[in-house]
This record gives structure tokens, sequence and C-alpha cells, in this order.
């Protein structure tokens, strides 16, 4: 299953808005779409985000008159600020614009010509490295279980959300490869019920044993000792382990530490915000009231009804049992162990 793929100097997304009743695809040929993709959440998860806007920035090159590679640069910059505008709390975003930056910047010496195709070249890398790094932190989250297991999920993590494969859904797919997946517990996650359409359709594809849940449901089944483990994603991780996630993620990890189930946070170590030293910095989006007054089309509350939708919450490092990356499994105190994870991959 493809998010997002670069196709005759093309974007194409499969829109995630219209799954799983539509397979429909949205391509792209000017940066502009592709912020405005990411924007309306034709595709959405923190890292597919950054794949998006790194070809988004790619397009930029693409598409500009510049002759020179100094013009270039100058047209790439404003690309940039309007591709950061899309979304505020994915902090991979952030990261593949700046890799995209530093790029252009150390290559201004390249031919204008030679550039747009470097350019091209590391969107393509960013979107592979990706998929590779999901692999290998389903390899570190796998081998945490050496049984059948039935764990819970929130939104959706899974090839949809990344490159390809998926971050806590990815550990999914390898327990399953192993035989260890009992089943999955999918959280519907509202308002834009990324669980309910998306994880459901990932896991039917793959066929692998699951139930859909509305998020209220959860504190029943962890309570019960129906579920053995809850694997989450990130938007952003901060310097003391705080996380950022889909809105509900707090609810299940308190949840969870009152139940004594261990609560895993899985992502890629570009989600991790070094800048930030707790989750109370990190910006978390409002979304558009419409998410919550209206199921598909149907409304479910009166007009004028006050709305508050904040896309995600912080989840405080000390509900956090591990956080699964592709440089392996990080345990608390976070505001330790991840400077030294991160410090020691950059030596090697
Ligand atoms: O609003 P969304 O659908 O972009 O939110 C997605 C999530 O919260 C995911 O858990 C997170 O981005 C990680 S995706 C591998």
């Amino acid at each position: 299953m493809k998010s997002i793929e670069w196709a005759d100097n093309k974007v194409k997304m499969i829109d995630q808005r219209k799954l799983p009743l539509k397979d429909e695809y949205i391509i792209c040929n000017d940066y502009k779409c592709v912020a405005k993709a990411i924007k309306s959440m034709v595709i959405r998860g923190a890292p597919a985000i950054g794949v998006a806007a790194a070809y988004g920035f790619a397009l930029a090159g693409l598409s500009s008159k510049a002759k020179t590679s100094k013009a270039l640069l100058d047209d790439l910059k404003v690309a940039h600020s309007h591709l950061s505008e899309a979304r505020p709390t994915a902090v991979n975003l952030f990261w593949a614009l700046s890799r995209m930056m530093n790029i252009a910047i150390n290559n201004i010496d390249m031919s204008v010509n030679k550039l747009k195709d470097r350019l091209i070249e590391e969107a393509t890398i960013i979107k592979s490295e990706d998929i590779a790094i999901n692999e290998k932190i389903g390899q570190y989250g796998s081998a945490l279980f050496n049984k059948k297991v039935s764990v819970l999920t929130h939104c959706n993590t899974g090839a949809l959300a990344t490159g390809g494969y998926g971050t806590a859904l990815g550990i999914v797919r390898s327990l399953n490869k192993q035989g260890k997946i009992k089943r999955v517990w999918v959280d519907e996650t509202r308002p834009f019920l990324q669980g309910a359409r998306l994880t459901t359709y990932e896991l039917k594809k793959e066929g692998i044993e699951h139930i859909l849940i509305t998020d209220n449901m959860a504190g029943y089944f962890i309570n019960k000792g129906d579920v053995d483990a809850v694997l989450v994603g990130a938007d952003r991780i901060a310097a003391n382990g705080d996380t950022a996630n889909k809105i509900g993620t707090y609810s299940l990890a308190v949840l969870a530490k009152e139940n004594k189930v261990p609560f895993y946070v899985v992502a890629p170590t570009s989600t991790i915000d070094m800048n930030i030293n707790s989750g109370g910095d990190i910006p978390i989006e409002e979304r558009d009231k419409r998410e919550v007054l209206f199921i598909g089309e149907s409304r479910i509350a009166p007009s004028r009804t006050k709305v508050k939708n904040p896309a995600f919450d912080i989840t405080p490092a000390r509900y956090i049992t591990a956080i699964i990356t592709e440089l392996g499994v990080i345990n608390s105190p976070y505001d330790i162990n991840l400077k030294n994870k991160l410090l020691l991959n950059k030596r090697n």
C-alpha cells in the first residue's frame, strides 16, 4: 500500500479522506497543491507528512523558472515557508524541509538543472529511508514480546501514515509475521476516524485479526485484561520524552498505567525534537470544528454548538514505558537517554 509516490515528475497521493470507501488519488504538480493536501489530510501521519513536504520542496525546485542556482534558492525559500505552514505539530514536516533546504544550500555550486535533480533524489531517499527505518523499528519492537499478544492502537500509524510499513502498526506487522499477534484492538479515533477508516483498512488487507472499538471503550477492555500492551505513534517527542500524539493518546496512557499495562511510543528519531524541552512547548494544532460537528456528511449537534478540536494531546514522559525507535528501545530517564542515544548515533 502506497501513501505517496513520485511519478512522472508529479506527486501522487492516495486521498486518505476518502478511504476506505473509495480509492482515489490526488496528483500534484506544484508545491502549493502538496501543502494543501497536507493541511486537508489527504496525506497525514507525521512521517508521511515529512515525505510529502520533501516531495513538495522538490516540486518547487522543478517548477522554478530560475536561471541560476542562487535564484532557485530564493524560490525554494518561498516554498519552504509556505509548506512549513501546512500543519504545526508533526516535527517531521520541519525536519524534512530543513534537510531539503540544506541540500540546496550545500549544492549551490551545481548547475540549476543538476540541483533540481538532486532535490528529487533527496526526497526519494527520505521516503526509502523511512521504510527501512520502520522495518528496523518493527524488529526492535517485536523483540519486546515473547508470546502471542493482544495490543491496542490509536489513530493510524501504518503504511498510510509513513513512507511505507508503519511505526506502531509496523510492529504489529512484524509481530504478525512471527505469529505473535492474537488481536489488535483498534480505537476509532474521533473525530477524524483514522482508526476506524484507515487502520482497519490496513489490517484487513494484511489479514491481521482486529476488533474496532470506540475510543471510550478502551478503558473497559484494558481493565478486563484484554490488552497486553498499548502501541501508539508520535508527532513530536520533546527532549524530556513528553510526547504529542493524536488526541486521546494521553487518556490511553493514564488508563494503561492505572492497569499496569505497558504503554509504548513508537517513532523514528526524526520525530524527536531536541529543541523542545518539554511537552508544554509543543504547538498543538486546532482543527476545523466541522470535524467534530459532523460524521461524514451527517451533522450530529445543533447549529451554533460551540466546539473545540485540538488534534493532539501531550502524554507526559512518566506514563511511557519505552520509546521504540530505529536506534533501539529507549527507556527512562528520557531526558538523559534520548540525548545519549542521538549523540552516540551521530558519533558512529
Ligand atoms: O492528524 P494525523 O492523522 O496526522 O495524526 C496522526 C498521528 O497522530 C499519528 O499517531 C502520528 O502522526 C504517527 S504516524 C506514524
